[in-house]
This record gives C-alpha cells, sequence and structure tokens, in this order.
C-alpha cells in the first residue's frame, strides 16, 4: 500500500484527483469505482474543475459501490441521487451504474454487469467500523455483490444524512463484496478525520481480518491511501 499524508481535507482530495488524473489523461474510456460519503466529496468538486477546464467525461463508464435497500432512486437520501447532486449534473459523465435492489437477482445483475468491464480505479472510503463499501466487519473476504443488514454503527455514521436520526437510516444496503472490490486494477482510498484513525491504523498495520474488511486491500498490490493528518494520526510510521 502506497500511503500519502496531507495537511488537511483539501490537500488529500487534492492529491487524490492527482492520482486519478493519471489514469483519466492515460485513458480516455477509463472505467471508474465510485463511492458516496463525506470523504471522496472534495475528490469530485476536483473532477467537476477539471471538466470546467476542459476534459471530457463522455467515454468514461462509471459503476458506484452501493446504494440503500428501500429507499427510491429519487429520494432526496439515495445515493443515486447522491451521486447526481455531487458529481453526476456537473460532468458529462453518463455512462454510470449505481447499484440497486434487494434481491439475489439484483445482486447477480449488477456483478453480471461489472464482469464485462475491468474497473481501473476504484474510488474508496472507509467507515469507522473498517468497512469498505457497506460491507461490514465480519464479512467474508470472497463475497461478491449482495444484500447487507447494516450494523448500528454504520447507522449511527449515516444518520447526519437522516435528520440525525437514526430510525430514518435504512436497515439494509446493496453493495459491491470485498471480492468485487479486490478485483479492480487499482484502489484510491480516501480518509479524513480523527474519528477514522483507528479503522485507517486497523486497515493498515492490522492482521489481515474479516474484523476489519478494509484489512482486505493489504492484498491488492495496488492501493493508494490519501489521509489527512488526523486520519493518519494513530499510523506508528
Ligand atoms: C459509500 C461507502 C462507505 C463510505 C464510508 C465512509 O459508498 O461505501 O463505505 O465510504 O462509510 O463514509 P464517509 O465518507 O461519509 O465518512
Amino acid at each position: 500500500m502506497k500511503v500519502i499524508v496531507c495537511e488537511n481535507y483539501d490537500e488529500m482530495s487534492a492529491k487524490a484527483f492527482g492520482v486519478m488524473k493519471e489514469l483519466l489523461d492515460a485513458k480516455k474510456d477509463a472505467v471508474l469505482g465510485l463511492a458516496t460519503g463525506s470523504s471522496p466529496v472534495g475528490l469530485y468538486k476536483e473532477m467537476i474543475q477539471y471538466h470546467k477546464d476542459g476534459y471530457s467525461y463522455k467515454d468514461i463508464k462509471s459503476y458506484n459501490l452501493d446504494e440503500y435497500v428501500g429507499i427510491d432512486r429519487k429520494d432526496p437520501q439515495s445515493y443515486y441521487t447522491f451521486m447526481y447532486e455531487n458529481l453526476f449534473k456537473d460532468i458529462d459523465l453518463n455512462n454510470t451504474h449505481v447499484p440497486y435492489g434487494n434481491t439475489e437477482a439484483d445482486c447477480k445483475a449488477y456483478e453480471d454487469a461489472l464482469s464485462e468491464v475491468s474497473i481501473d480505479l476504484q474510488v474508496l472510503g472507509i467507515g469507522q467500523n473498517g468497512h469498505i463499501g457497506f460491507n461490514e466487519p465480519g464479512t467474508p473476504f470472497e463475497e461478491l455483490t449482495h444484500i447487507v443488514d447494516l450494523t448500528e454503527n454504520t447507522r449511527e455514521a449515516n444518520a447526519r444524512f437522516f435528520d440525525n436520526d437514526i430510525n430514518k437510516v435504512p436497515t439494509q444496503a446493496i453493495t459491491m463484496g470485498i471480492g468485487t472490490i479486490m478485483k479492480s486494477k487499482k484502489v484510491l482510498l480516501v480518509a479524513n478525520g480523527e474519528n477514522k484513525a483507528d479503522a485507517v491504523k486497523a486497515m493498515i498495520e492490522g492482521p489481515i481480518d474479516t474484523a476489519c474488511a478494509a484489512s482486505a486491500l493489504q492484498n491488492h498490490a495496488d492501493v493508494v491511501v490519501v489521509l489527512d493528518k488526523a486520519a493518519a494520526s494513530k499510523l506508528s510510521k
């Protein structure tokens, strides 16, 4: 794993975009794996700025990691809406995919679609409990796209998007599995804030164990982790 520690969120986002830009410039029809949440919003702002500066995403494809179950795509809280508001509406990326549904057939359909492409760069955030996508602690590393029961910790962390009311946070999600994520050619994980420091340490320095889903990334050949100082604060080296 290559670990880059930055002063703050803005520098983290700019550095992360630098990693993505190398791919965008080299491969006009690159396939991106995208994440929702607060961590990549600054990276998406950089992507938007690059488009304003003249870059076209028209031949790029994107595949999102996950989506809540039981929320309509048009719901303001859906990950589909999140992606639209924070990225898709401001760039000319038209070939976008966000998983949807709650059945095994829905999971298989998404995995089948993914098997027709090869993700060049998968953007990830990390949960306070070490999840990537919605692969909660204990998820077997070989899982592909599947339906998960969200942990209390994850629902609490995401209540901020639901009027701070955990009861409004869905209890399930559809997510790429760790097995799906590990197939991507390169992984770019961004994390900021002290509340991520324990998870970041477990991911990088801990044992490779399903207790920290992100520790699976130690087995991936090409991972770049971009952190702000607070998220890196518990790393020993
Ligand atoms: C989002 C996702 C999650 C988030 C993680 C961190 O699509 O898959 O794993 O990346 O929960 O969320 P933030 O960035 O909001 O702290």
